[in-house]
């Protein structure tokens, strides 16, 4: 798809298609009352007879209206004008793109980002107008056989801001709103790679030619040998039981001039498949298990859409790969591990396996020195029962890192909601036998896990996103959703100082 800006008036556009809002009850937004004056009340008579409410969502598709020069123009209903919120504007959004694509509108000038959006501006309303253009126009089909593209699909949109002074953000916007949308069209392919194609390897050969494709990306590969060598046996001792080789890959991003910076670090849980092991999860929807790699994925499309970006500064980006398989060297409830810290582990559920991975990249990243470090991972069901599936769970021991990583998601529209970290739950991870269990017992489950974490992330800033609910969708739309990319890029573009309020 090709997005530009342009600042006009509605009936001097020559287009296929434009697109104008409508408010409920049959009241015209400013542009669509422009068009209905140059076409004498052509607009306003079809409302009257009844054609269109106004509900959010409702689409009415017009061809040859009069005097005006475009050859359709897509009425499109907006709700109350009061009530117009965040999310019904990129519901709007959706559903004009999906009508366009369906209708053979090849191009299209939109002025729906004229749309008053409590608290949004001209920058905000235009870059999530890019992201949901490009979230409703991806599918993945690779496996298909006989997939059939739309006849004539959607190719170029305009969308118009109302003043020439707001073309430049409009600019930055879309420029902002694609690399996002590159980034979670990144994670999203990769996350929905069935399980017998994306293993640690697969990642790390994604991770590869991402590196290759984009200067000042350069990576590095940890193979169990590699792993082996620095002590991390917690992580390895996960990836036993598999035949697929655990492979920890590692993404330096590092902008000109920021060789000294300290690196912002990410880490993803990388199980490209998670059966449980020998604590073998139940058969109903384990297919999904193949998602438990999102967080990976979500590091992999947050280094894509950073590159894309070009910001001035330095980043490590990690994906831990490693697959959770039952065998006979697969590792044991009851086994006690020494992790990579020197802390040992008495493992009690072999189901919990990603702290198990993600403990031993938290003490090997210390060697960077970090900035901060954030860790993303499907981590544990409870933040599905806390939170659903519309927000991700953050958990950090650090005010301010958490409060910044709240704004972004505010910002990006990929929402998060802090969950305490109290010291009185670390008493949940009291093992007999080792320094701490790897399950915290009944209650507060997200909890437990970042707290387990915790005690490999003392020496330098951290927040943990469990996105276990977010990944992907299930059910009739079953498949990735790109998350947490949005938010973690918004984290970055803020941190570069590329926060724009017009
Ligand atoms: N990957 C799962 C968590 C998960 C489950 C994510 C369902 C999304 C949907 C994780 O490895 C896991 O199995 N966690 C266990 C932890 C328990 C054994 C303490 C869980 O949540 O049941
Ligand atoms: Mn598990
Ligand atoms: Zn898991």
């Amino acid at each position: 798809m090709e997005f530009s800006v342009k600042s006009g008036s509605p009936e001097k556009q020559r287009s296929a298609c434009i697109v104008v809002g409508v408010y409920e009850p049959r009241r015209l937004s400013p542009v669509a009352e422009q068009l209905d004056k140059i076409s004498d009340g052509y607009i306003s008579a079809l409302l009257r007879r009844g054609d269109l409410e106004g509900k959010a969502g409702q689409v009415l598709l017009l061809h040859h209206v009069p005097n005006v020069l475009s050859e359709r123009v897509l009425l499109v209903g907006c709700g109350k004008e009061r009530e117009l919120n965040e999310r019904q504007y990129r519901q709007i959004i959706t559903k004009t793109i999906n009508t366009l694509n369906e209708t053979g509108s090849m191009e299209a000038v939109c002025f729906l980002p004229e749309l008053h959006v409590k608290s949004r501006n001209t920058y905000w309303k235009v870059r999530q107008a890019v992201e949901a253009t490009q979230e409703s126009l991806y599918s993945f089909t690779n496996y298909k056989s006989n997939f059939e593209e739309a006849r004539r699909p959607l190719r170029k949109l305009v969308f118009n801001v109302p003043t020439r002074r707001e073309l430049a953000v409009g600019e930055k916007a879309i420029q902002h709103g694609l690399a996002v949308a590159k980034g979670v069209e990144q994670a999203k392919d990769v996350a929905n790679q069935p399980p017998n194609v994306c293993n640690p390897e697969y990642l790390a050969t994604q991770a590869a030619q991402l590196c290759k494709d984009f200067d000042n990306l350069s990576f590095s590969r940890f193979g169990e040998k590699e792993l082996e060598e620095i002590g991390m046996h917690s992580y390895l001792a996960v990836g036993r039981g598999s035949a697929n080789e655990s492979v920890m890959s590692v993404m330096e991003y590092c902008a000109p001039g920021h060789e000294n910076d300290k690196p912002i670090v990410l880490i993803g849980k990388g199980l490209t498949f998670d059966s449980g092991g020998i604590s073998l999860k139940p058969g109903a929807g384990m297919d999904e298990m193949k998602y438990d790699m999102g967080g990976a994925a979500g590091i992999l499309g947050t280094m894509r859409s950073l590159a894309e970006l070009q910001l001035p500064i330095k980043v490590v980006g990690i994906l831990a790969g490693c697959e959770n398989m039952p065998a006979g060297d697969a590792y044991r409830p009851g086994d006690i591990i020494t992790t990579m810290s020197g802390q040992t582990v008495e493992v009690l559920n072999t189901d919990a396996e990603g702290r198990m991975v993600l403990c031993d990249v938290l003490t090997y990243v210390e060697r960077y020195e970090p900035e901060l470090v954030i860790d993303t991972a499907t981590l544990t069901g409870a933040c599905v029962i806390a939170l659903g599936h519309h927000t991700s769970g953050l958990l950090s021991p650090h005010n301010p890192l958490a409060h910044e990583l709240i704004n972004s998601s505010d910002l990006s529209g990929d929402k998060a909601w802090r969950l305490p970290l109290g010291e009185e739950y670390q008493e949940q991870l009291q093992s007999n036998f080792a320094d701490m269990a790897n399950i915290g017992g009944k209650g507060a489950g997200t909890i437990t896990a970042a707290c387990f974490l915790s005690r490999f992330a003392k020496k330098y800033n951290w927040a943990h996103l469990d996105i276990a609910g977010t990944a992907w969708k299930s059910g009739k739309d079953k498949g990735a959703t790109g998350r947490p990319v949005p938010m973690l890029t918004q984290f970055l573009l803020s941190r570069s100082g590329q926060e724009i309020d017009e």
